[in-house]
C-alpha cells in the first residue's frame, strides 16, 4: 500500500514539475542554444601551412566547451576554388584538401558530440562556384543536361548584384547571359528547375545523415528569383528602407524575397524534419516583417531562425537597445525566437564599433547573453580581438577589387570597411609567433599587431578579462530555465535612471533581472524587491538592501 501511495504522491509531483515548466518545454533546442561562429581558415592550423584546417578545429573544441558555447557553426569547408574563401563550392559531399578530409569532417562531427555540443555547417544553396562540374556543363552549350540548372537570359535586365555591381555574366559558348546575385564567378542555381531543388536536397540529406545538426543557409533570400524576370520598378528613395540593406533606391527587385522564397523554407525544414530536430539558421535580409516569413506563418515550421543584421550596426545606448529589444521581442514572439549577432566574417567586428574599449565589450556580450534570443558570437569576439587595417589594393577578398573607385575614407566615414580579410584575421590563442594560431612562415592572412595584448593564454588566467566574464554569463545562462526559456518583459523606466536598460526573465518561479548602465557616468538607484546579485560587470556594481549601484558601463544580474 505504502509503495503504490509513494508511487501516486512521485506521479502528482512530476506531472506538476512538468505543468509549470510545460511552456518551456516546447521549444526545439535551437531556441534555447548559443551558437558560437568559426571561420575555418582563421581558427587553429594543425599542419603548419598557415591555413587553419578541420583538424585545428577539433583541437580546440575543448576551449570552446570550456568558454560554455553550446552549437558550433563552421563557414564552409566543401571543396572551393577559395576565390570567396570556401563560398564559392565546387563539390558540396567533398572537403577542400587545404581543409581536411572527409574523415576530417566525420571525425569533427563525432568530437563536437562527444562533448555534448552541436555542430551546423555553412549550405551555400544560391550558387555555386563557375569552377563546379554543373556549371561547367550548363556554361558549355544550350542543349546539355545541365542546360537549365542556372539562370540563363538573353538579355539582362536592369538587376543588381546584392553587391550594387552588375550581375549579369556574358557567355559567348552559349550567347547568353547568366545571373549572379553575388560575384561573377558565383552563378545562380535554378530552383524553378526541380532536378536542381532535388541534387541540393541530397547534398543536404548527405551531411544530415553524416550527423550535422543542421546549417546555416547562406544568402537565402535570394534562392528564387521573379519568374518573369521583371525589371525592378524606378524609384525615388535615396536609401534602403527598413535596414533592406539590398534595397538602395528601391527595396522592391525580382532577385530577393519571392513568395516561392518562404515556401522553399518550409520545404527544406521538412526534409530536415525527417532526420529529427536539427537547426536551420538563414542569412535573409528586409524589414522585420520580411525576415519572419522564413520562419513561418502562425507556427515555426519555415527555417527555425534568421539573422536581423540592423543589429551590426548598434548604437552603444540604452534607448537603442530599448528599441531593438522591444522591436523583436513584439516581432520574434513565442514560437518565434531573435537571434542577437554584433559580428560575423562579413562585417565590422563589434570592437571597431566599441573603439576598442572593453568595458563597453563586457556589457554588450552581457546584454546578448542575457536577452531573449540565441546568441551567435564570431570567434575572438569573446577576448576583444579588433579589426586589422590592410591597403584595399592588396586585399585577398574580391570585394574591395571590385569597388576600386570608392575612396577609403567614404567607407571609413559610415563605419564599414569592404575589405572583409581585416576581420578575418588569425584567431590570437597566446603571445609566440602568429599569436599561436601556426608554425608557418607566412599565415594566409597577417595576424593583428595587437596579439601579445589580447590572446586567449592572457585572459584565460585573468578574472577580470572578457573572456572570463563571457564565461561566467554562460555558465549562468545554462543552469538558468528563465535566461535561456523565460520571457522577457522591461523593468518600468520610470524607475530608471536615464542611460539604464533593465529588464526581467521569468520562468515559473525562478526570476531574473539584469540591469545595464550605457553611460559612463555612475548610476545609483533603487529597486522595490529583495534580490541576490548573482554576476557584475565589474567588482564596483553592487546590490544591497534594494540600493544598486551601477559603474561605467557597469551591469549586474539579480535573481529574486
Ligand atoms: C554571404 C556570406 C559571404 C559570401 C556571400 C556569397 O553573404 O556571408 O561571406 O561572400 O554570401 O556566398
Amino acid at each position: 500500500m505504502r509503495t503504490v501511495l509513494c508511487f501516486i504522491l512521485l506521479f502528482t509531483q512530476l506531472a506538476l514539475q512538468a505543468q509549470t515548466t510545460g511552456a518551456e518545454t516546447t521549444q526545439p533546442w535551437f531556441h534555447t542554444t548559443t551558437i558560437y561562429q568559426i571561420y575555418p581558415r582563421s581558427y587553429y592550423d594543425s599542419n603548419g601551412d598557415g591555413v587553419g584546417d578541420i583538424q585545428g578545429i577539433i583541437q580546440k573544441l575543448d576551449y570552446i566547451k570550456s568558454l560554455g558555447y553550446e552549437t558550433i557553426w563552421c563557414s564552409p569547408f566543401f571543396k572551393s576554388p577559395q576565390r570567396d574563401f570556401g563560398y564559392d563550392i565546387s563539390g558540396y559531399t567533398e572537403i577542400d584538401p587545404q581543409y581536411g578530409t572527409l574523415q576530417d569532417a566525420e571525425q569533427l562531427i563525432a568530437e563536437v558530440h562527444k562533448r555534448g555540443m552541436k555542430i551546423v555547417f555553412d549550405m551555400v544553396m544560391n550558387h555555386t562556384s563557375d569552377e563546379h562540374p554543373w556549371f561547367k556543363e550548363s556554361a558549355s552549350s544550350r542543349s546539355n543536361s545541365k542546360a537549365d540548372w542556372y539562370l540563363w537570359r538573353d538579355k539582362p535586365n536592369n538587376w543588381v548584384s546584392a553587391l550594387k555591381a552588375k550581375g549579369w555574366h556574358y557567355v559567348k559558348a552559349r550567347n547568353q547571359y547568366y545571373w549572379a546575385s553575388f560575384l561573377d564567378f558565383q552563378p545562380d542555381l535554378n530552383y524553378r528547375n526541380p532536378e536542381v531543388k532535388k541534387a541540393m536536397f541530397d547534398a543536404v540529406k548527405f551531411w544530415l545523415t553524416k550527423g550535422v545538426d543542421g546549417f546555416r543557409l547562406d544568402m537565402f533570400n535570394s534562392i528564387y528569383k521573379d519568374a518573369q524576370y521583371r525589371n525592378t520598378p524606378a524609384s525615388r528613395k535615396a536609401a534602403a528602407e527598413n535596414f533592406d540593406t539590398r534595397g538602395f533606391k528601391s527595396s522592391i527587385t525580382g532577385s530577393v524575397n519571392q513568395p516561392e522564397d518562404f515556401e522553399f523554407a518550409r520545404q527544406l525544414r521538412s526534409v530536415c524534419d525527417s532526420f529529427g530536430d536539427r537547426m536551420l539558421l538563414g542569412e535573409v535580409y528586409g524589414n522585420h516583417q520580411m525576415v519572419r516569413r522564413f520562419l513561418g506563418k502562425d507556427k515555426n515550421d519555415g527555417i527555425g531562425l534568421v539573422f536581423n543584421f540592423e543589429m551590426l550596426r548598434f548604437n552603444f545606448s540604452a534607448n537603442y537597445f530599448h528599441q531593438l529589444i522591444s522591436s523583436l521581442e513584439k516581432d520574434f514572439a513565442n514560437p518565434f525566437m531573435p537571434v542577437y549577432v554584433f559580428s560575423n566574417h562579413d562585417r565590422r567586428r563589434s570592437m571597431k564599433r566599441l573603439h576598442g574599449d572593453v568595458s563597453k565589450a563586457k556589457l554588450l556580450h552581457f546584454m546578448q547573453l542575457t536577452v531573449r534570443g540565441v546568441p551567435c558570437m564570431y570567434y575572438g569576439e569573446e577576448i576583444g580581438m579588433q579589426d586589422a587595417r590592410f591597403p584595399y589594393g592588396k586585399a585577398l577578398d574580391p570585394i574591395p577589387h571590385l569597388h576600386k573607385a570608392v575612396p577609403r575614407f567614404l567607407v571609413d566615414i559610415v563605419g564599414e570597411t569592404l575589405n572583409r580579410d581585416e576581420l578575418r584575421t588569425p584567431m590570437q590563442w597566446d603571445s609566440t609567433k602568429a599569436a599561436g594560431f601556426s608554425k608557418a612562415e607566412k599565415t594566409w592572412l597577417p595576424v593583428h599587431t595587437n596579439y601579445r595584448q589580447v590572446n586567449v593564454e592572457k585572459e584565460e588566467h585573468d578574472p577580470n578579462s572578457l573572456l572570463y566574464m563571457v564565461q561566467q554569463l554562460l555558465k549562468i545562462r545554462q543552469s538558468s530555465k528563465a535566461l535561456t526559456t523565460g520571457g522577457l518583459e522591461f523593468v518600468d523606466t520610470k524607475l530608471l535612471p536615464k542611460g539604464v536598460l533593465a529588464y526581467k526573465r521569468v520562468a515559473g518561479n525562478e526570476e531574473i533581472i539584469v540591469l545595464l548602465n550605457f553611460t559612463k557616468q555612475k548610476k545609483e538607484f533603487s529597486l522595490p524587491g529583495t534580490f541576490t546579485s548573482i554576476l557584475a560587470v565589474n567588482k564596483t556594481d553592487a546590490y544591497s538592501n534594494g540600493k544598486i549601484s551601477l559603474d561605467t558601463f557597469g551591469g549586474i544580474i539579480l535573481k529574486k
